[in-house]
């Protein structure tokens, strides 16, 4: 059978930025031919975390090996931790060690947390060298490893010091998805539904229909669902590539509330990034409907959604109460004018741009939430 056959490409047009995503189970194998196509210079250097180069690293080494290109793997911690100032120049100290040079290349083998780290590192050394994401996550396969944005966290916040970068190629080896456990599957899942709740209700009715197939790991739907998640982004990111028209902003759904309750658990994995949006998106449908803008079953069916699925839909104990949760969201990066920014939506599929929310109907929404 031709290796290639099940491959689906997503182009992303941006000009002489443009790059594809290449989708499909095995791909780990071929990615040192495909990095090799895109010609590195010096030693090939790759960032990962501990738990991801236990289980995939080896392989990956050995592919770009059998390709004729010398790895360096970094190895960091796992765990959001690692998207710090600490790690930043941890990896840029050993990429620097190691050899680089203006035509080096960084790979990001690892979910969201290392796509970020090592996509912003690249983005500054030497002023910019070039990366390839290789995404082992579900999250990071349909929205973290596409578009560009990299970034750490800092003490203000999470992702406040990063850049625009975007990458040579995307690999998304549904094979790896196989290690994955299941929590981080469902949580990879919320950013997949997103794309339906934005603009796509008959995507999110796809969702309904084949969710816990695709998690259970029918590897068609999954292929389908990564593929369908990747395009919807490609068109956004095509249009507004630096977030300046607002298209790119809708993909912030459920952002708004889910960046200020993992803020307010510090970071440390009691809530995982997808399990906030999912959250995240409950609540906005939720404001939505007591504004008067969506009806009350679009939210029911967003929350029952998730639910089926095994994510959480309310804030879990320990965020805090409303008013913190509020001024988190004021320092985060969706405010204008001083004003905080959420995504609302008239409905499934019909999400918006709300930049005139009063902040006191988010808090009583949240203090709802928090004593129900
Ligand atoms: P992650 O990178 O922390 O990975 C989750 C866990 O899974 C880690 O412990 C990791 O070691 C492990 N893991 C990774 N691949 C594995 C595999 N194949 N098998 C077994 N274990 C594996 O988290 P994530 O959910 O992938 O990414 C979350 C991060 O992504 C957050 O920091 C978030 O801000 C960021 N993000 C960025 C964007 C963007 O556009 N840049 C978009 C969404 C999220
Ligand atoms: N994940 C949000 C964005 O890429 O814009």
């Amino acid at each position: 059978m031709d290796p290639m056959s099940d491959v689906i490409t997503v182009p992303i047009a941006l000009d002489a930025r443009s790059y594809d995503v290449v989708i499909g189970r095995g791909l780990l194998d071929q990615a040192g031919a495909r990095i090799a196509a895109l010609k590195p210079k010096g030693v090939l250097h790759v960032a990962t975390d501990a738990t991801v180069a236990d289980l995939h690293l080896e392989n990956f080494v050995a592919s770009c090996e059998a390709a004729g290109l010398r790895a360096v793997p970094h190895v960091l911690p796992p765990g959001e931790a690692s998207k710090s100032w600490r790690f930043y120049e941890e990896l840029s100290e050993r990429v620097l060690a190691a050899g680089v040079e203006r035509g080096s290349m960084l790979v990001a083998l690892g979910g969201g947390v290392i796509g970020d780290l090592a996509g912003f590192v690249a983005a500054t050394m030497l002023r910019g060298i070039d990366v390839v994401q290789v995404p082992t996550t579900l999250l990071a396969q349909v929205d973290s490893s596409v578009g560009g944005k990299v970034a750490i966290d800092t003490r203000a916040g999470k992702n406040l010091v990063g850049a625009f970068w975007q990458p040579r190629l995307v690999l998304a080896d549904l094979g790896v998805l196989d290690s994955l456990p299941l929590r981080e599957l469902r949580a990879g899942w919320a950013e997949i539904a997103k794309y339906g709740l934005i603009d796509d209700p008959d995507f999110f009715a796809w969702c309904e229909q084949n969710g816990e197939a695709a998690l259970a790991g029918d590897d068609k739907l999954r292929a389908h669902a990564v593929a369908h998640s990747v395009r919807a982004k490609a068109r956004v990111v095509a249009a507004d590539e630096r977030e300046s028209s607002g298209v790119r902003a809708l993909l912030n759904l459920g952002h708004t509330f889910g960046h200020a309750l993992e803020a307010s658990l510090g970071f440390g994995g009691a809530l995982l990034h997808g399990e906030a949006v999912a959250i995240g998106c409950c609540l906005a449908f939720d404001l939505s409907v007591r504004l008067g803008l969506a009806p009350a079953e679009d939210a029911q069916r967003v929350r029952r959604h998730f639910a089926r699925l095994g994510l959480p839909t309310e804030p879990p104990p320990g965020v805090g109460d409303a008013a913190m949760l509020v001024e988190l969201m004021g320092s985060d990066k969706k405010v204008a004018d001083g004003r905080i920014v959420f995504v609302l939506a008239r409905g499934i599929g019909r999400a918006f741009v709300a930049r005139d929310i009063d902040p006191a109907d988010v808090r009583a929404l949240l203090s709802d939430a928090l004593t129900a």
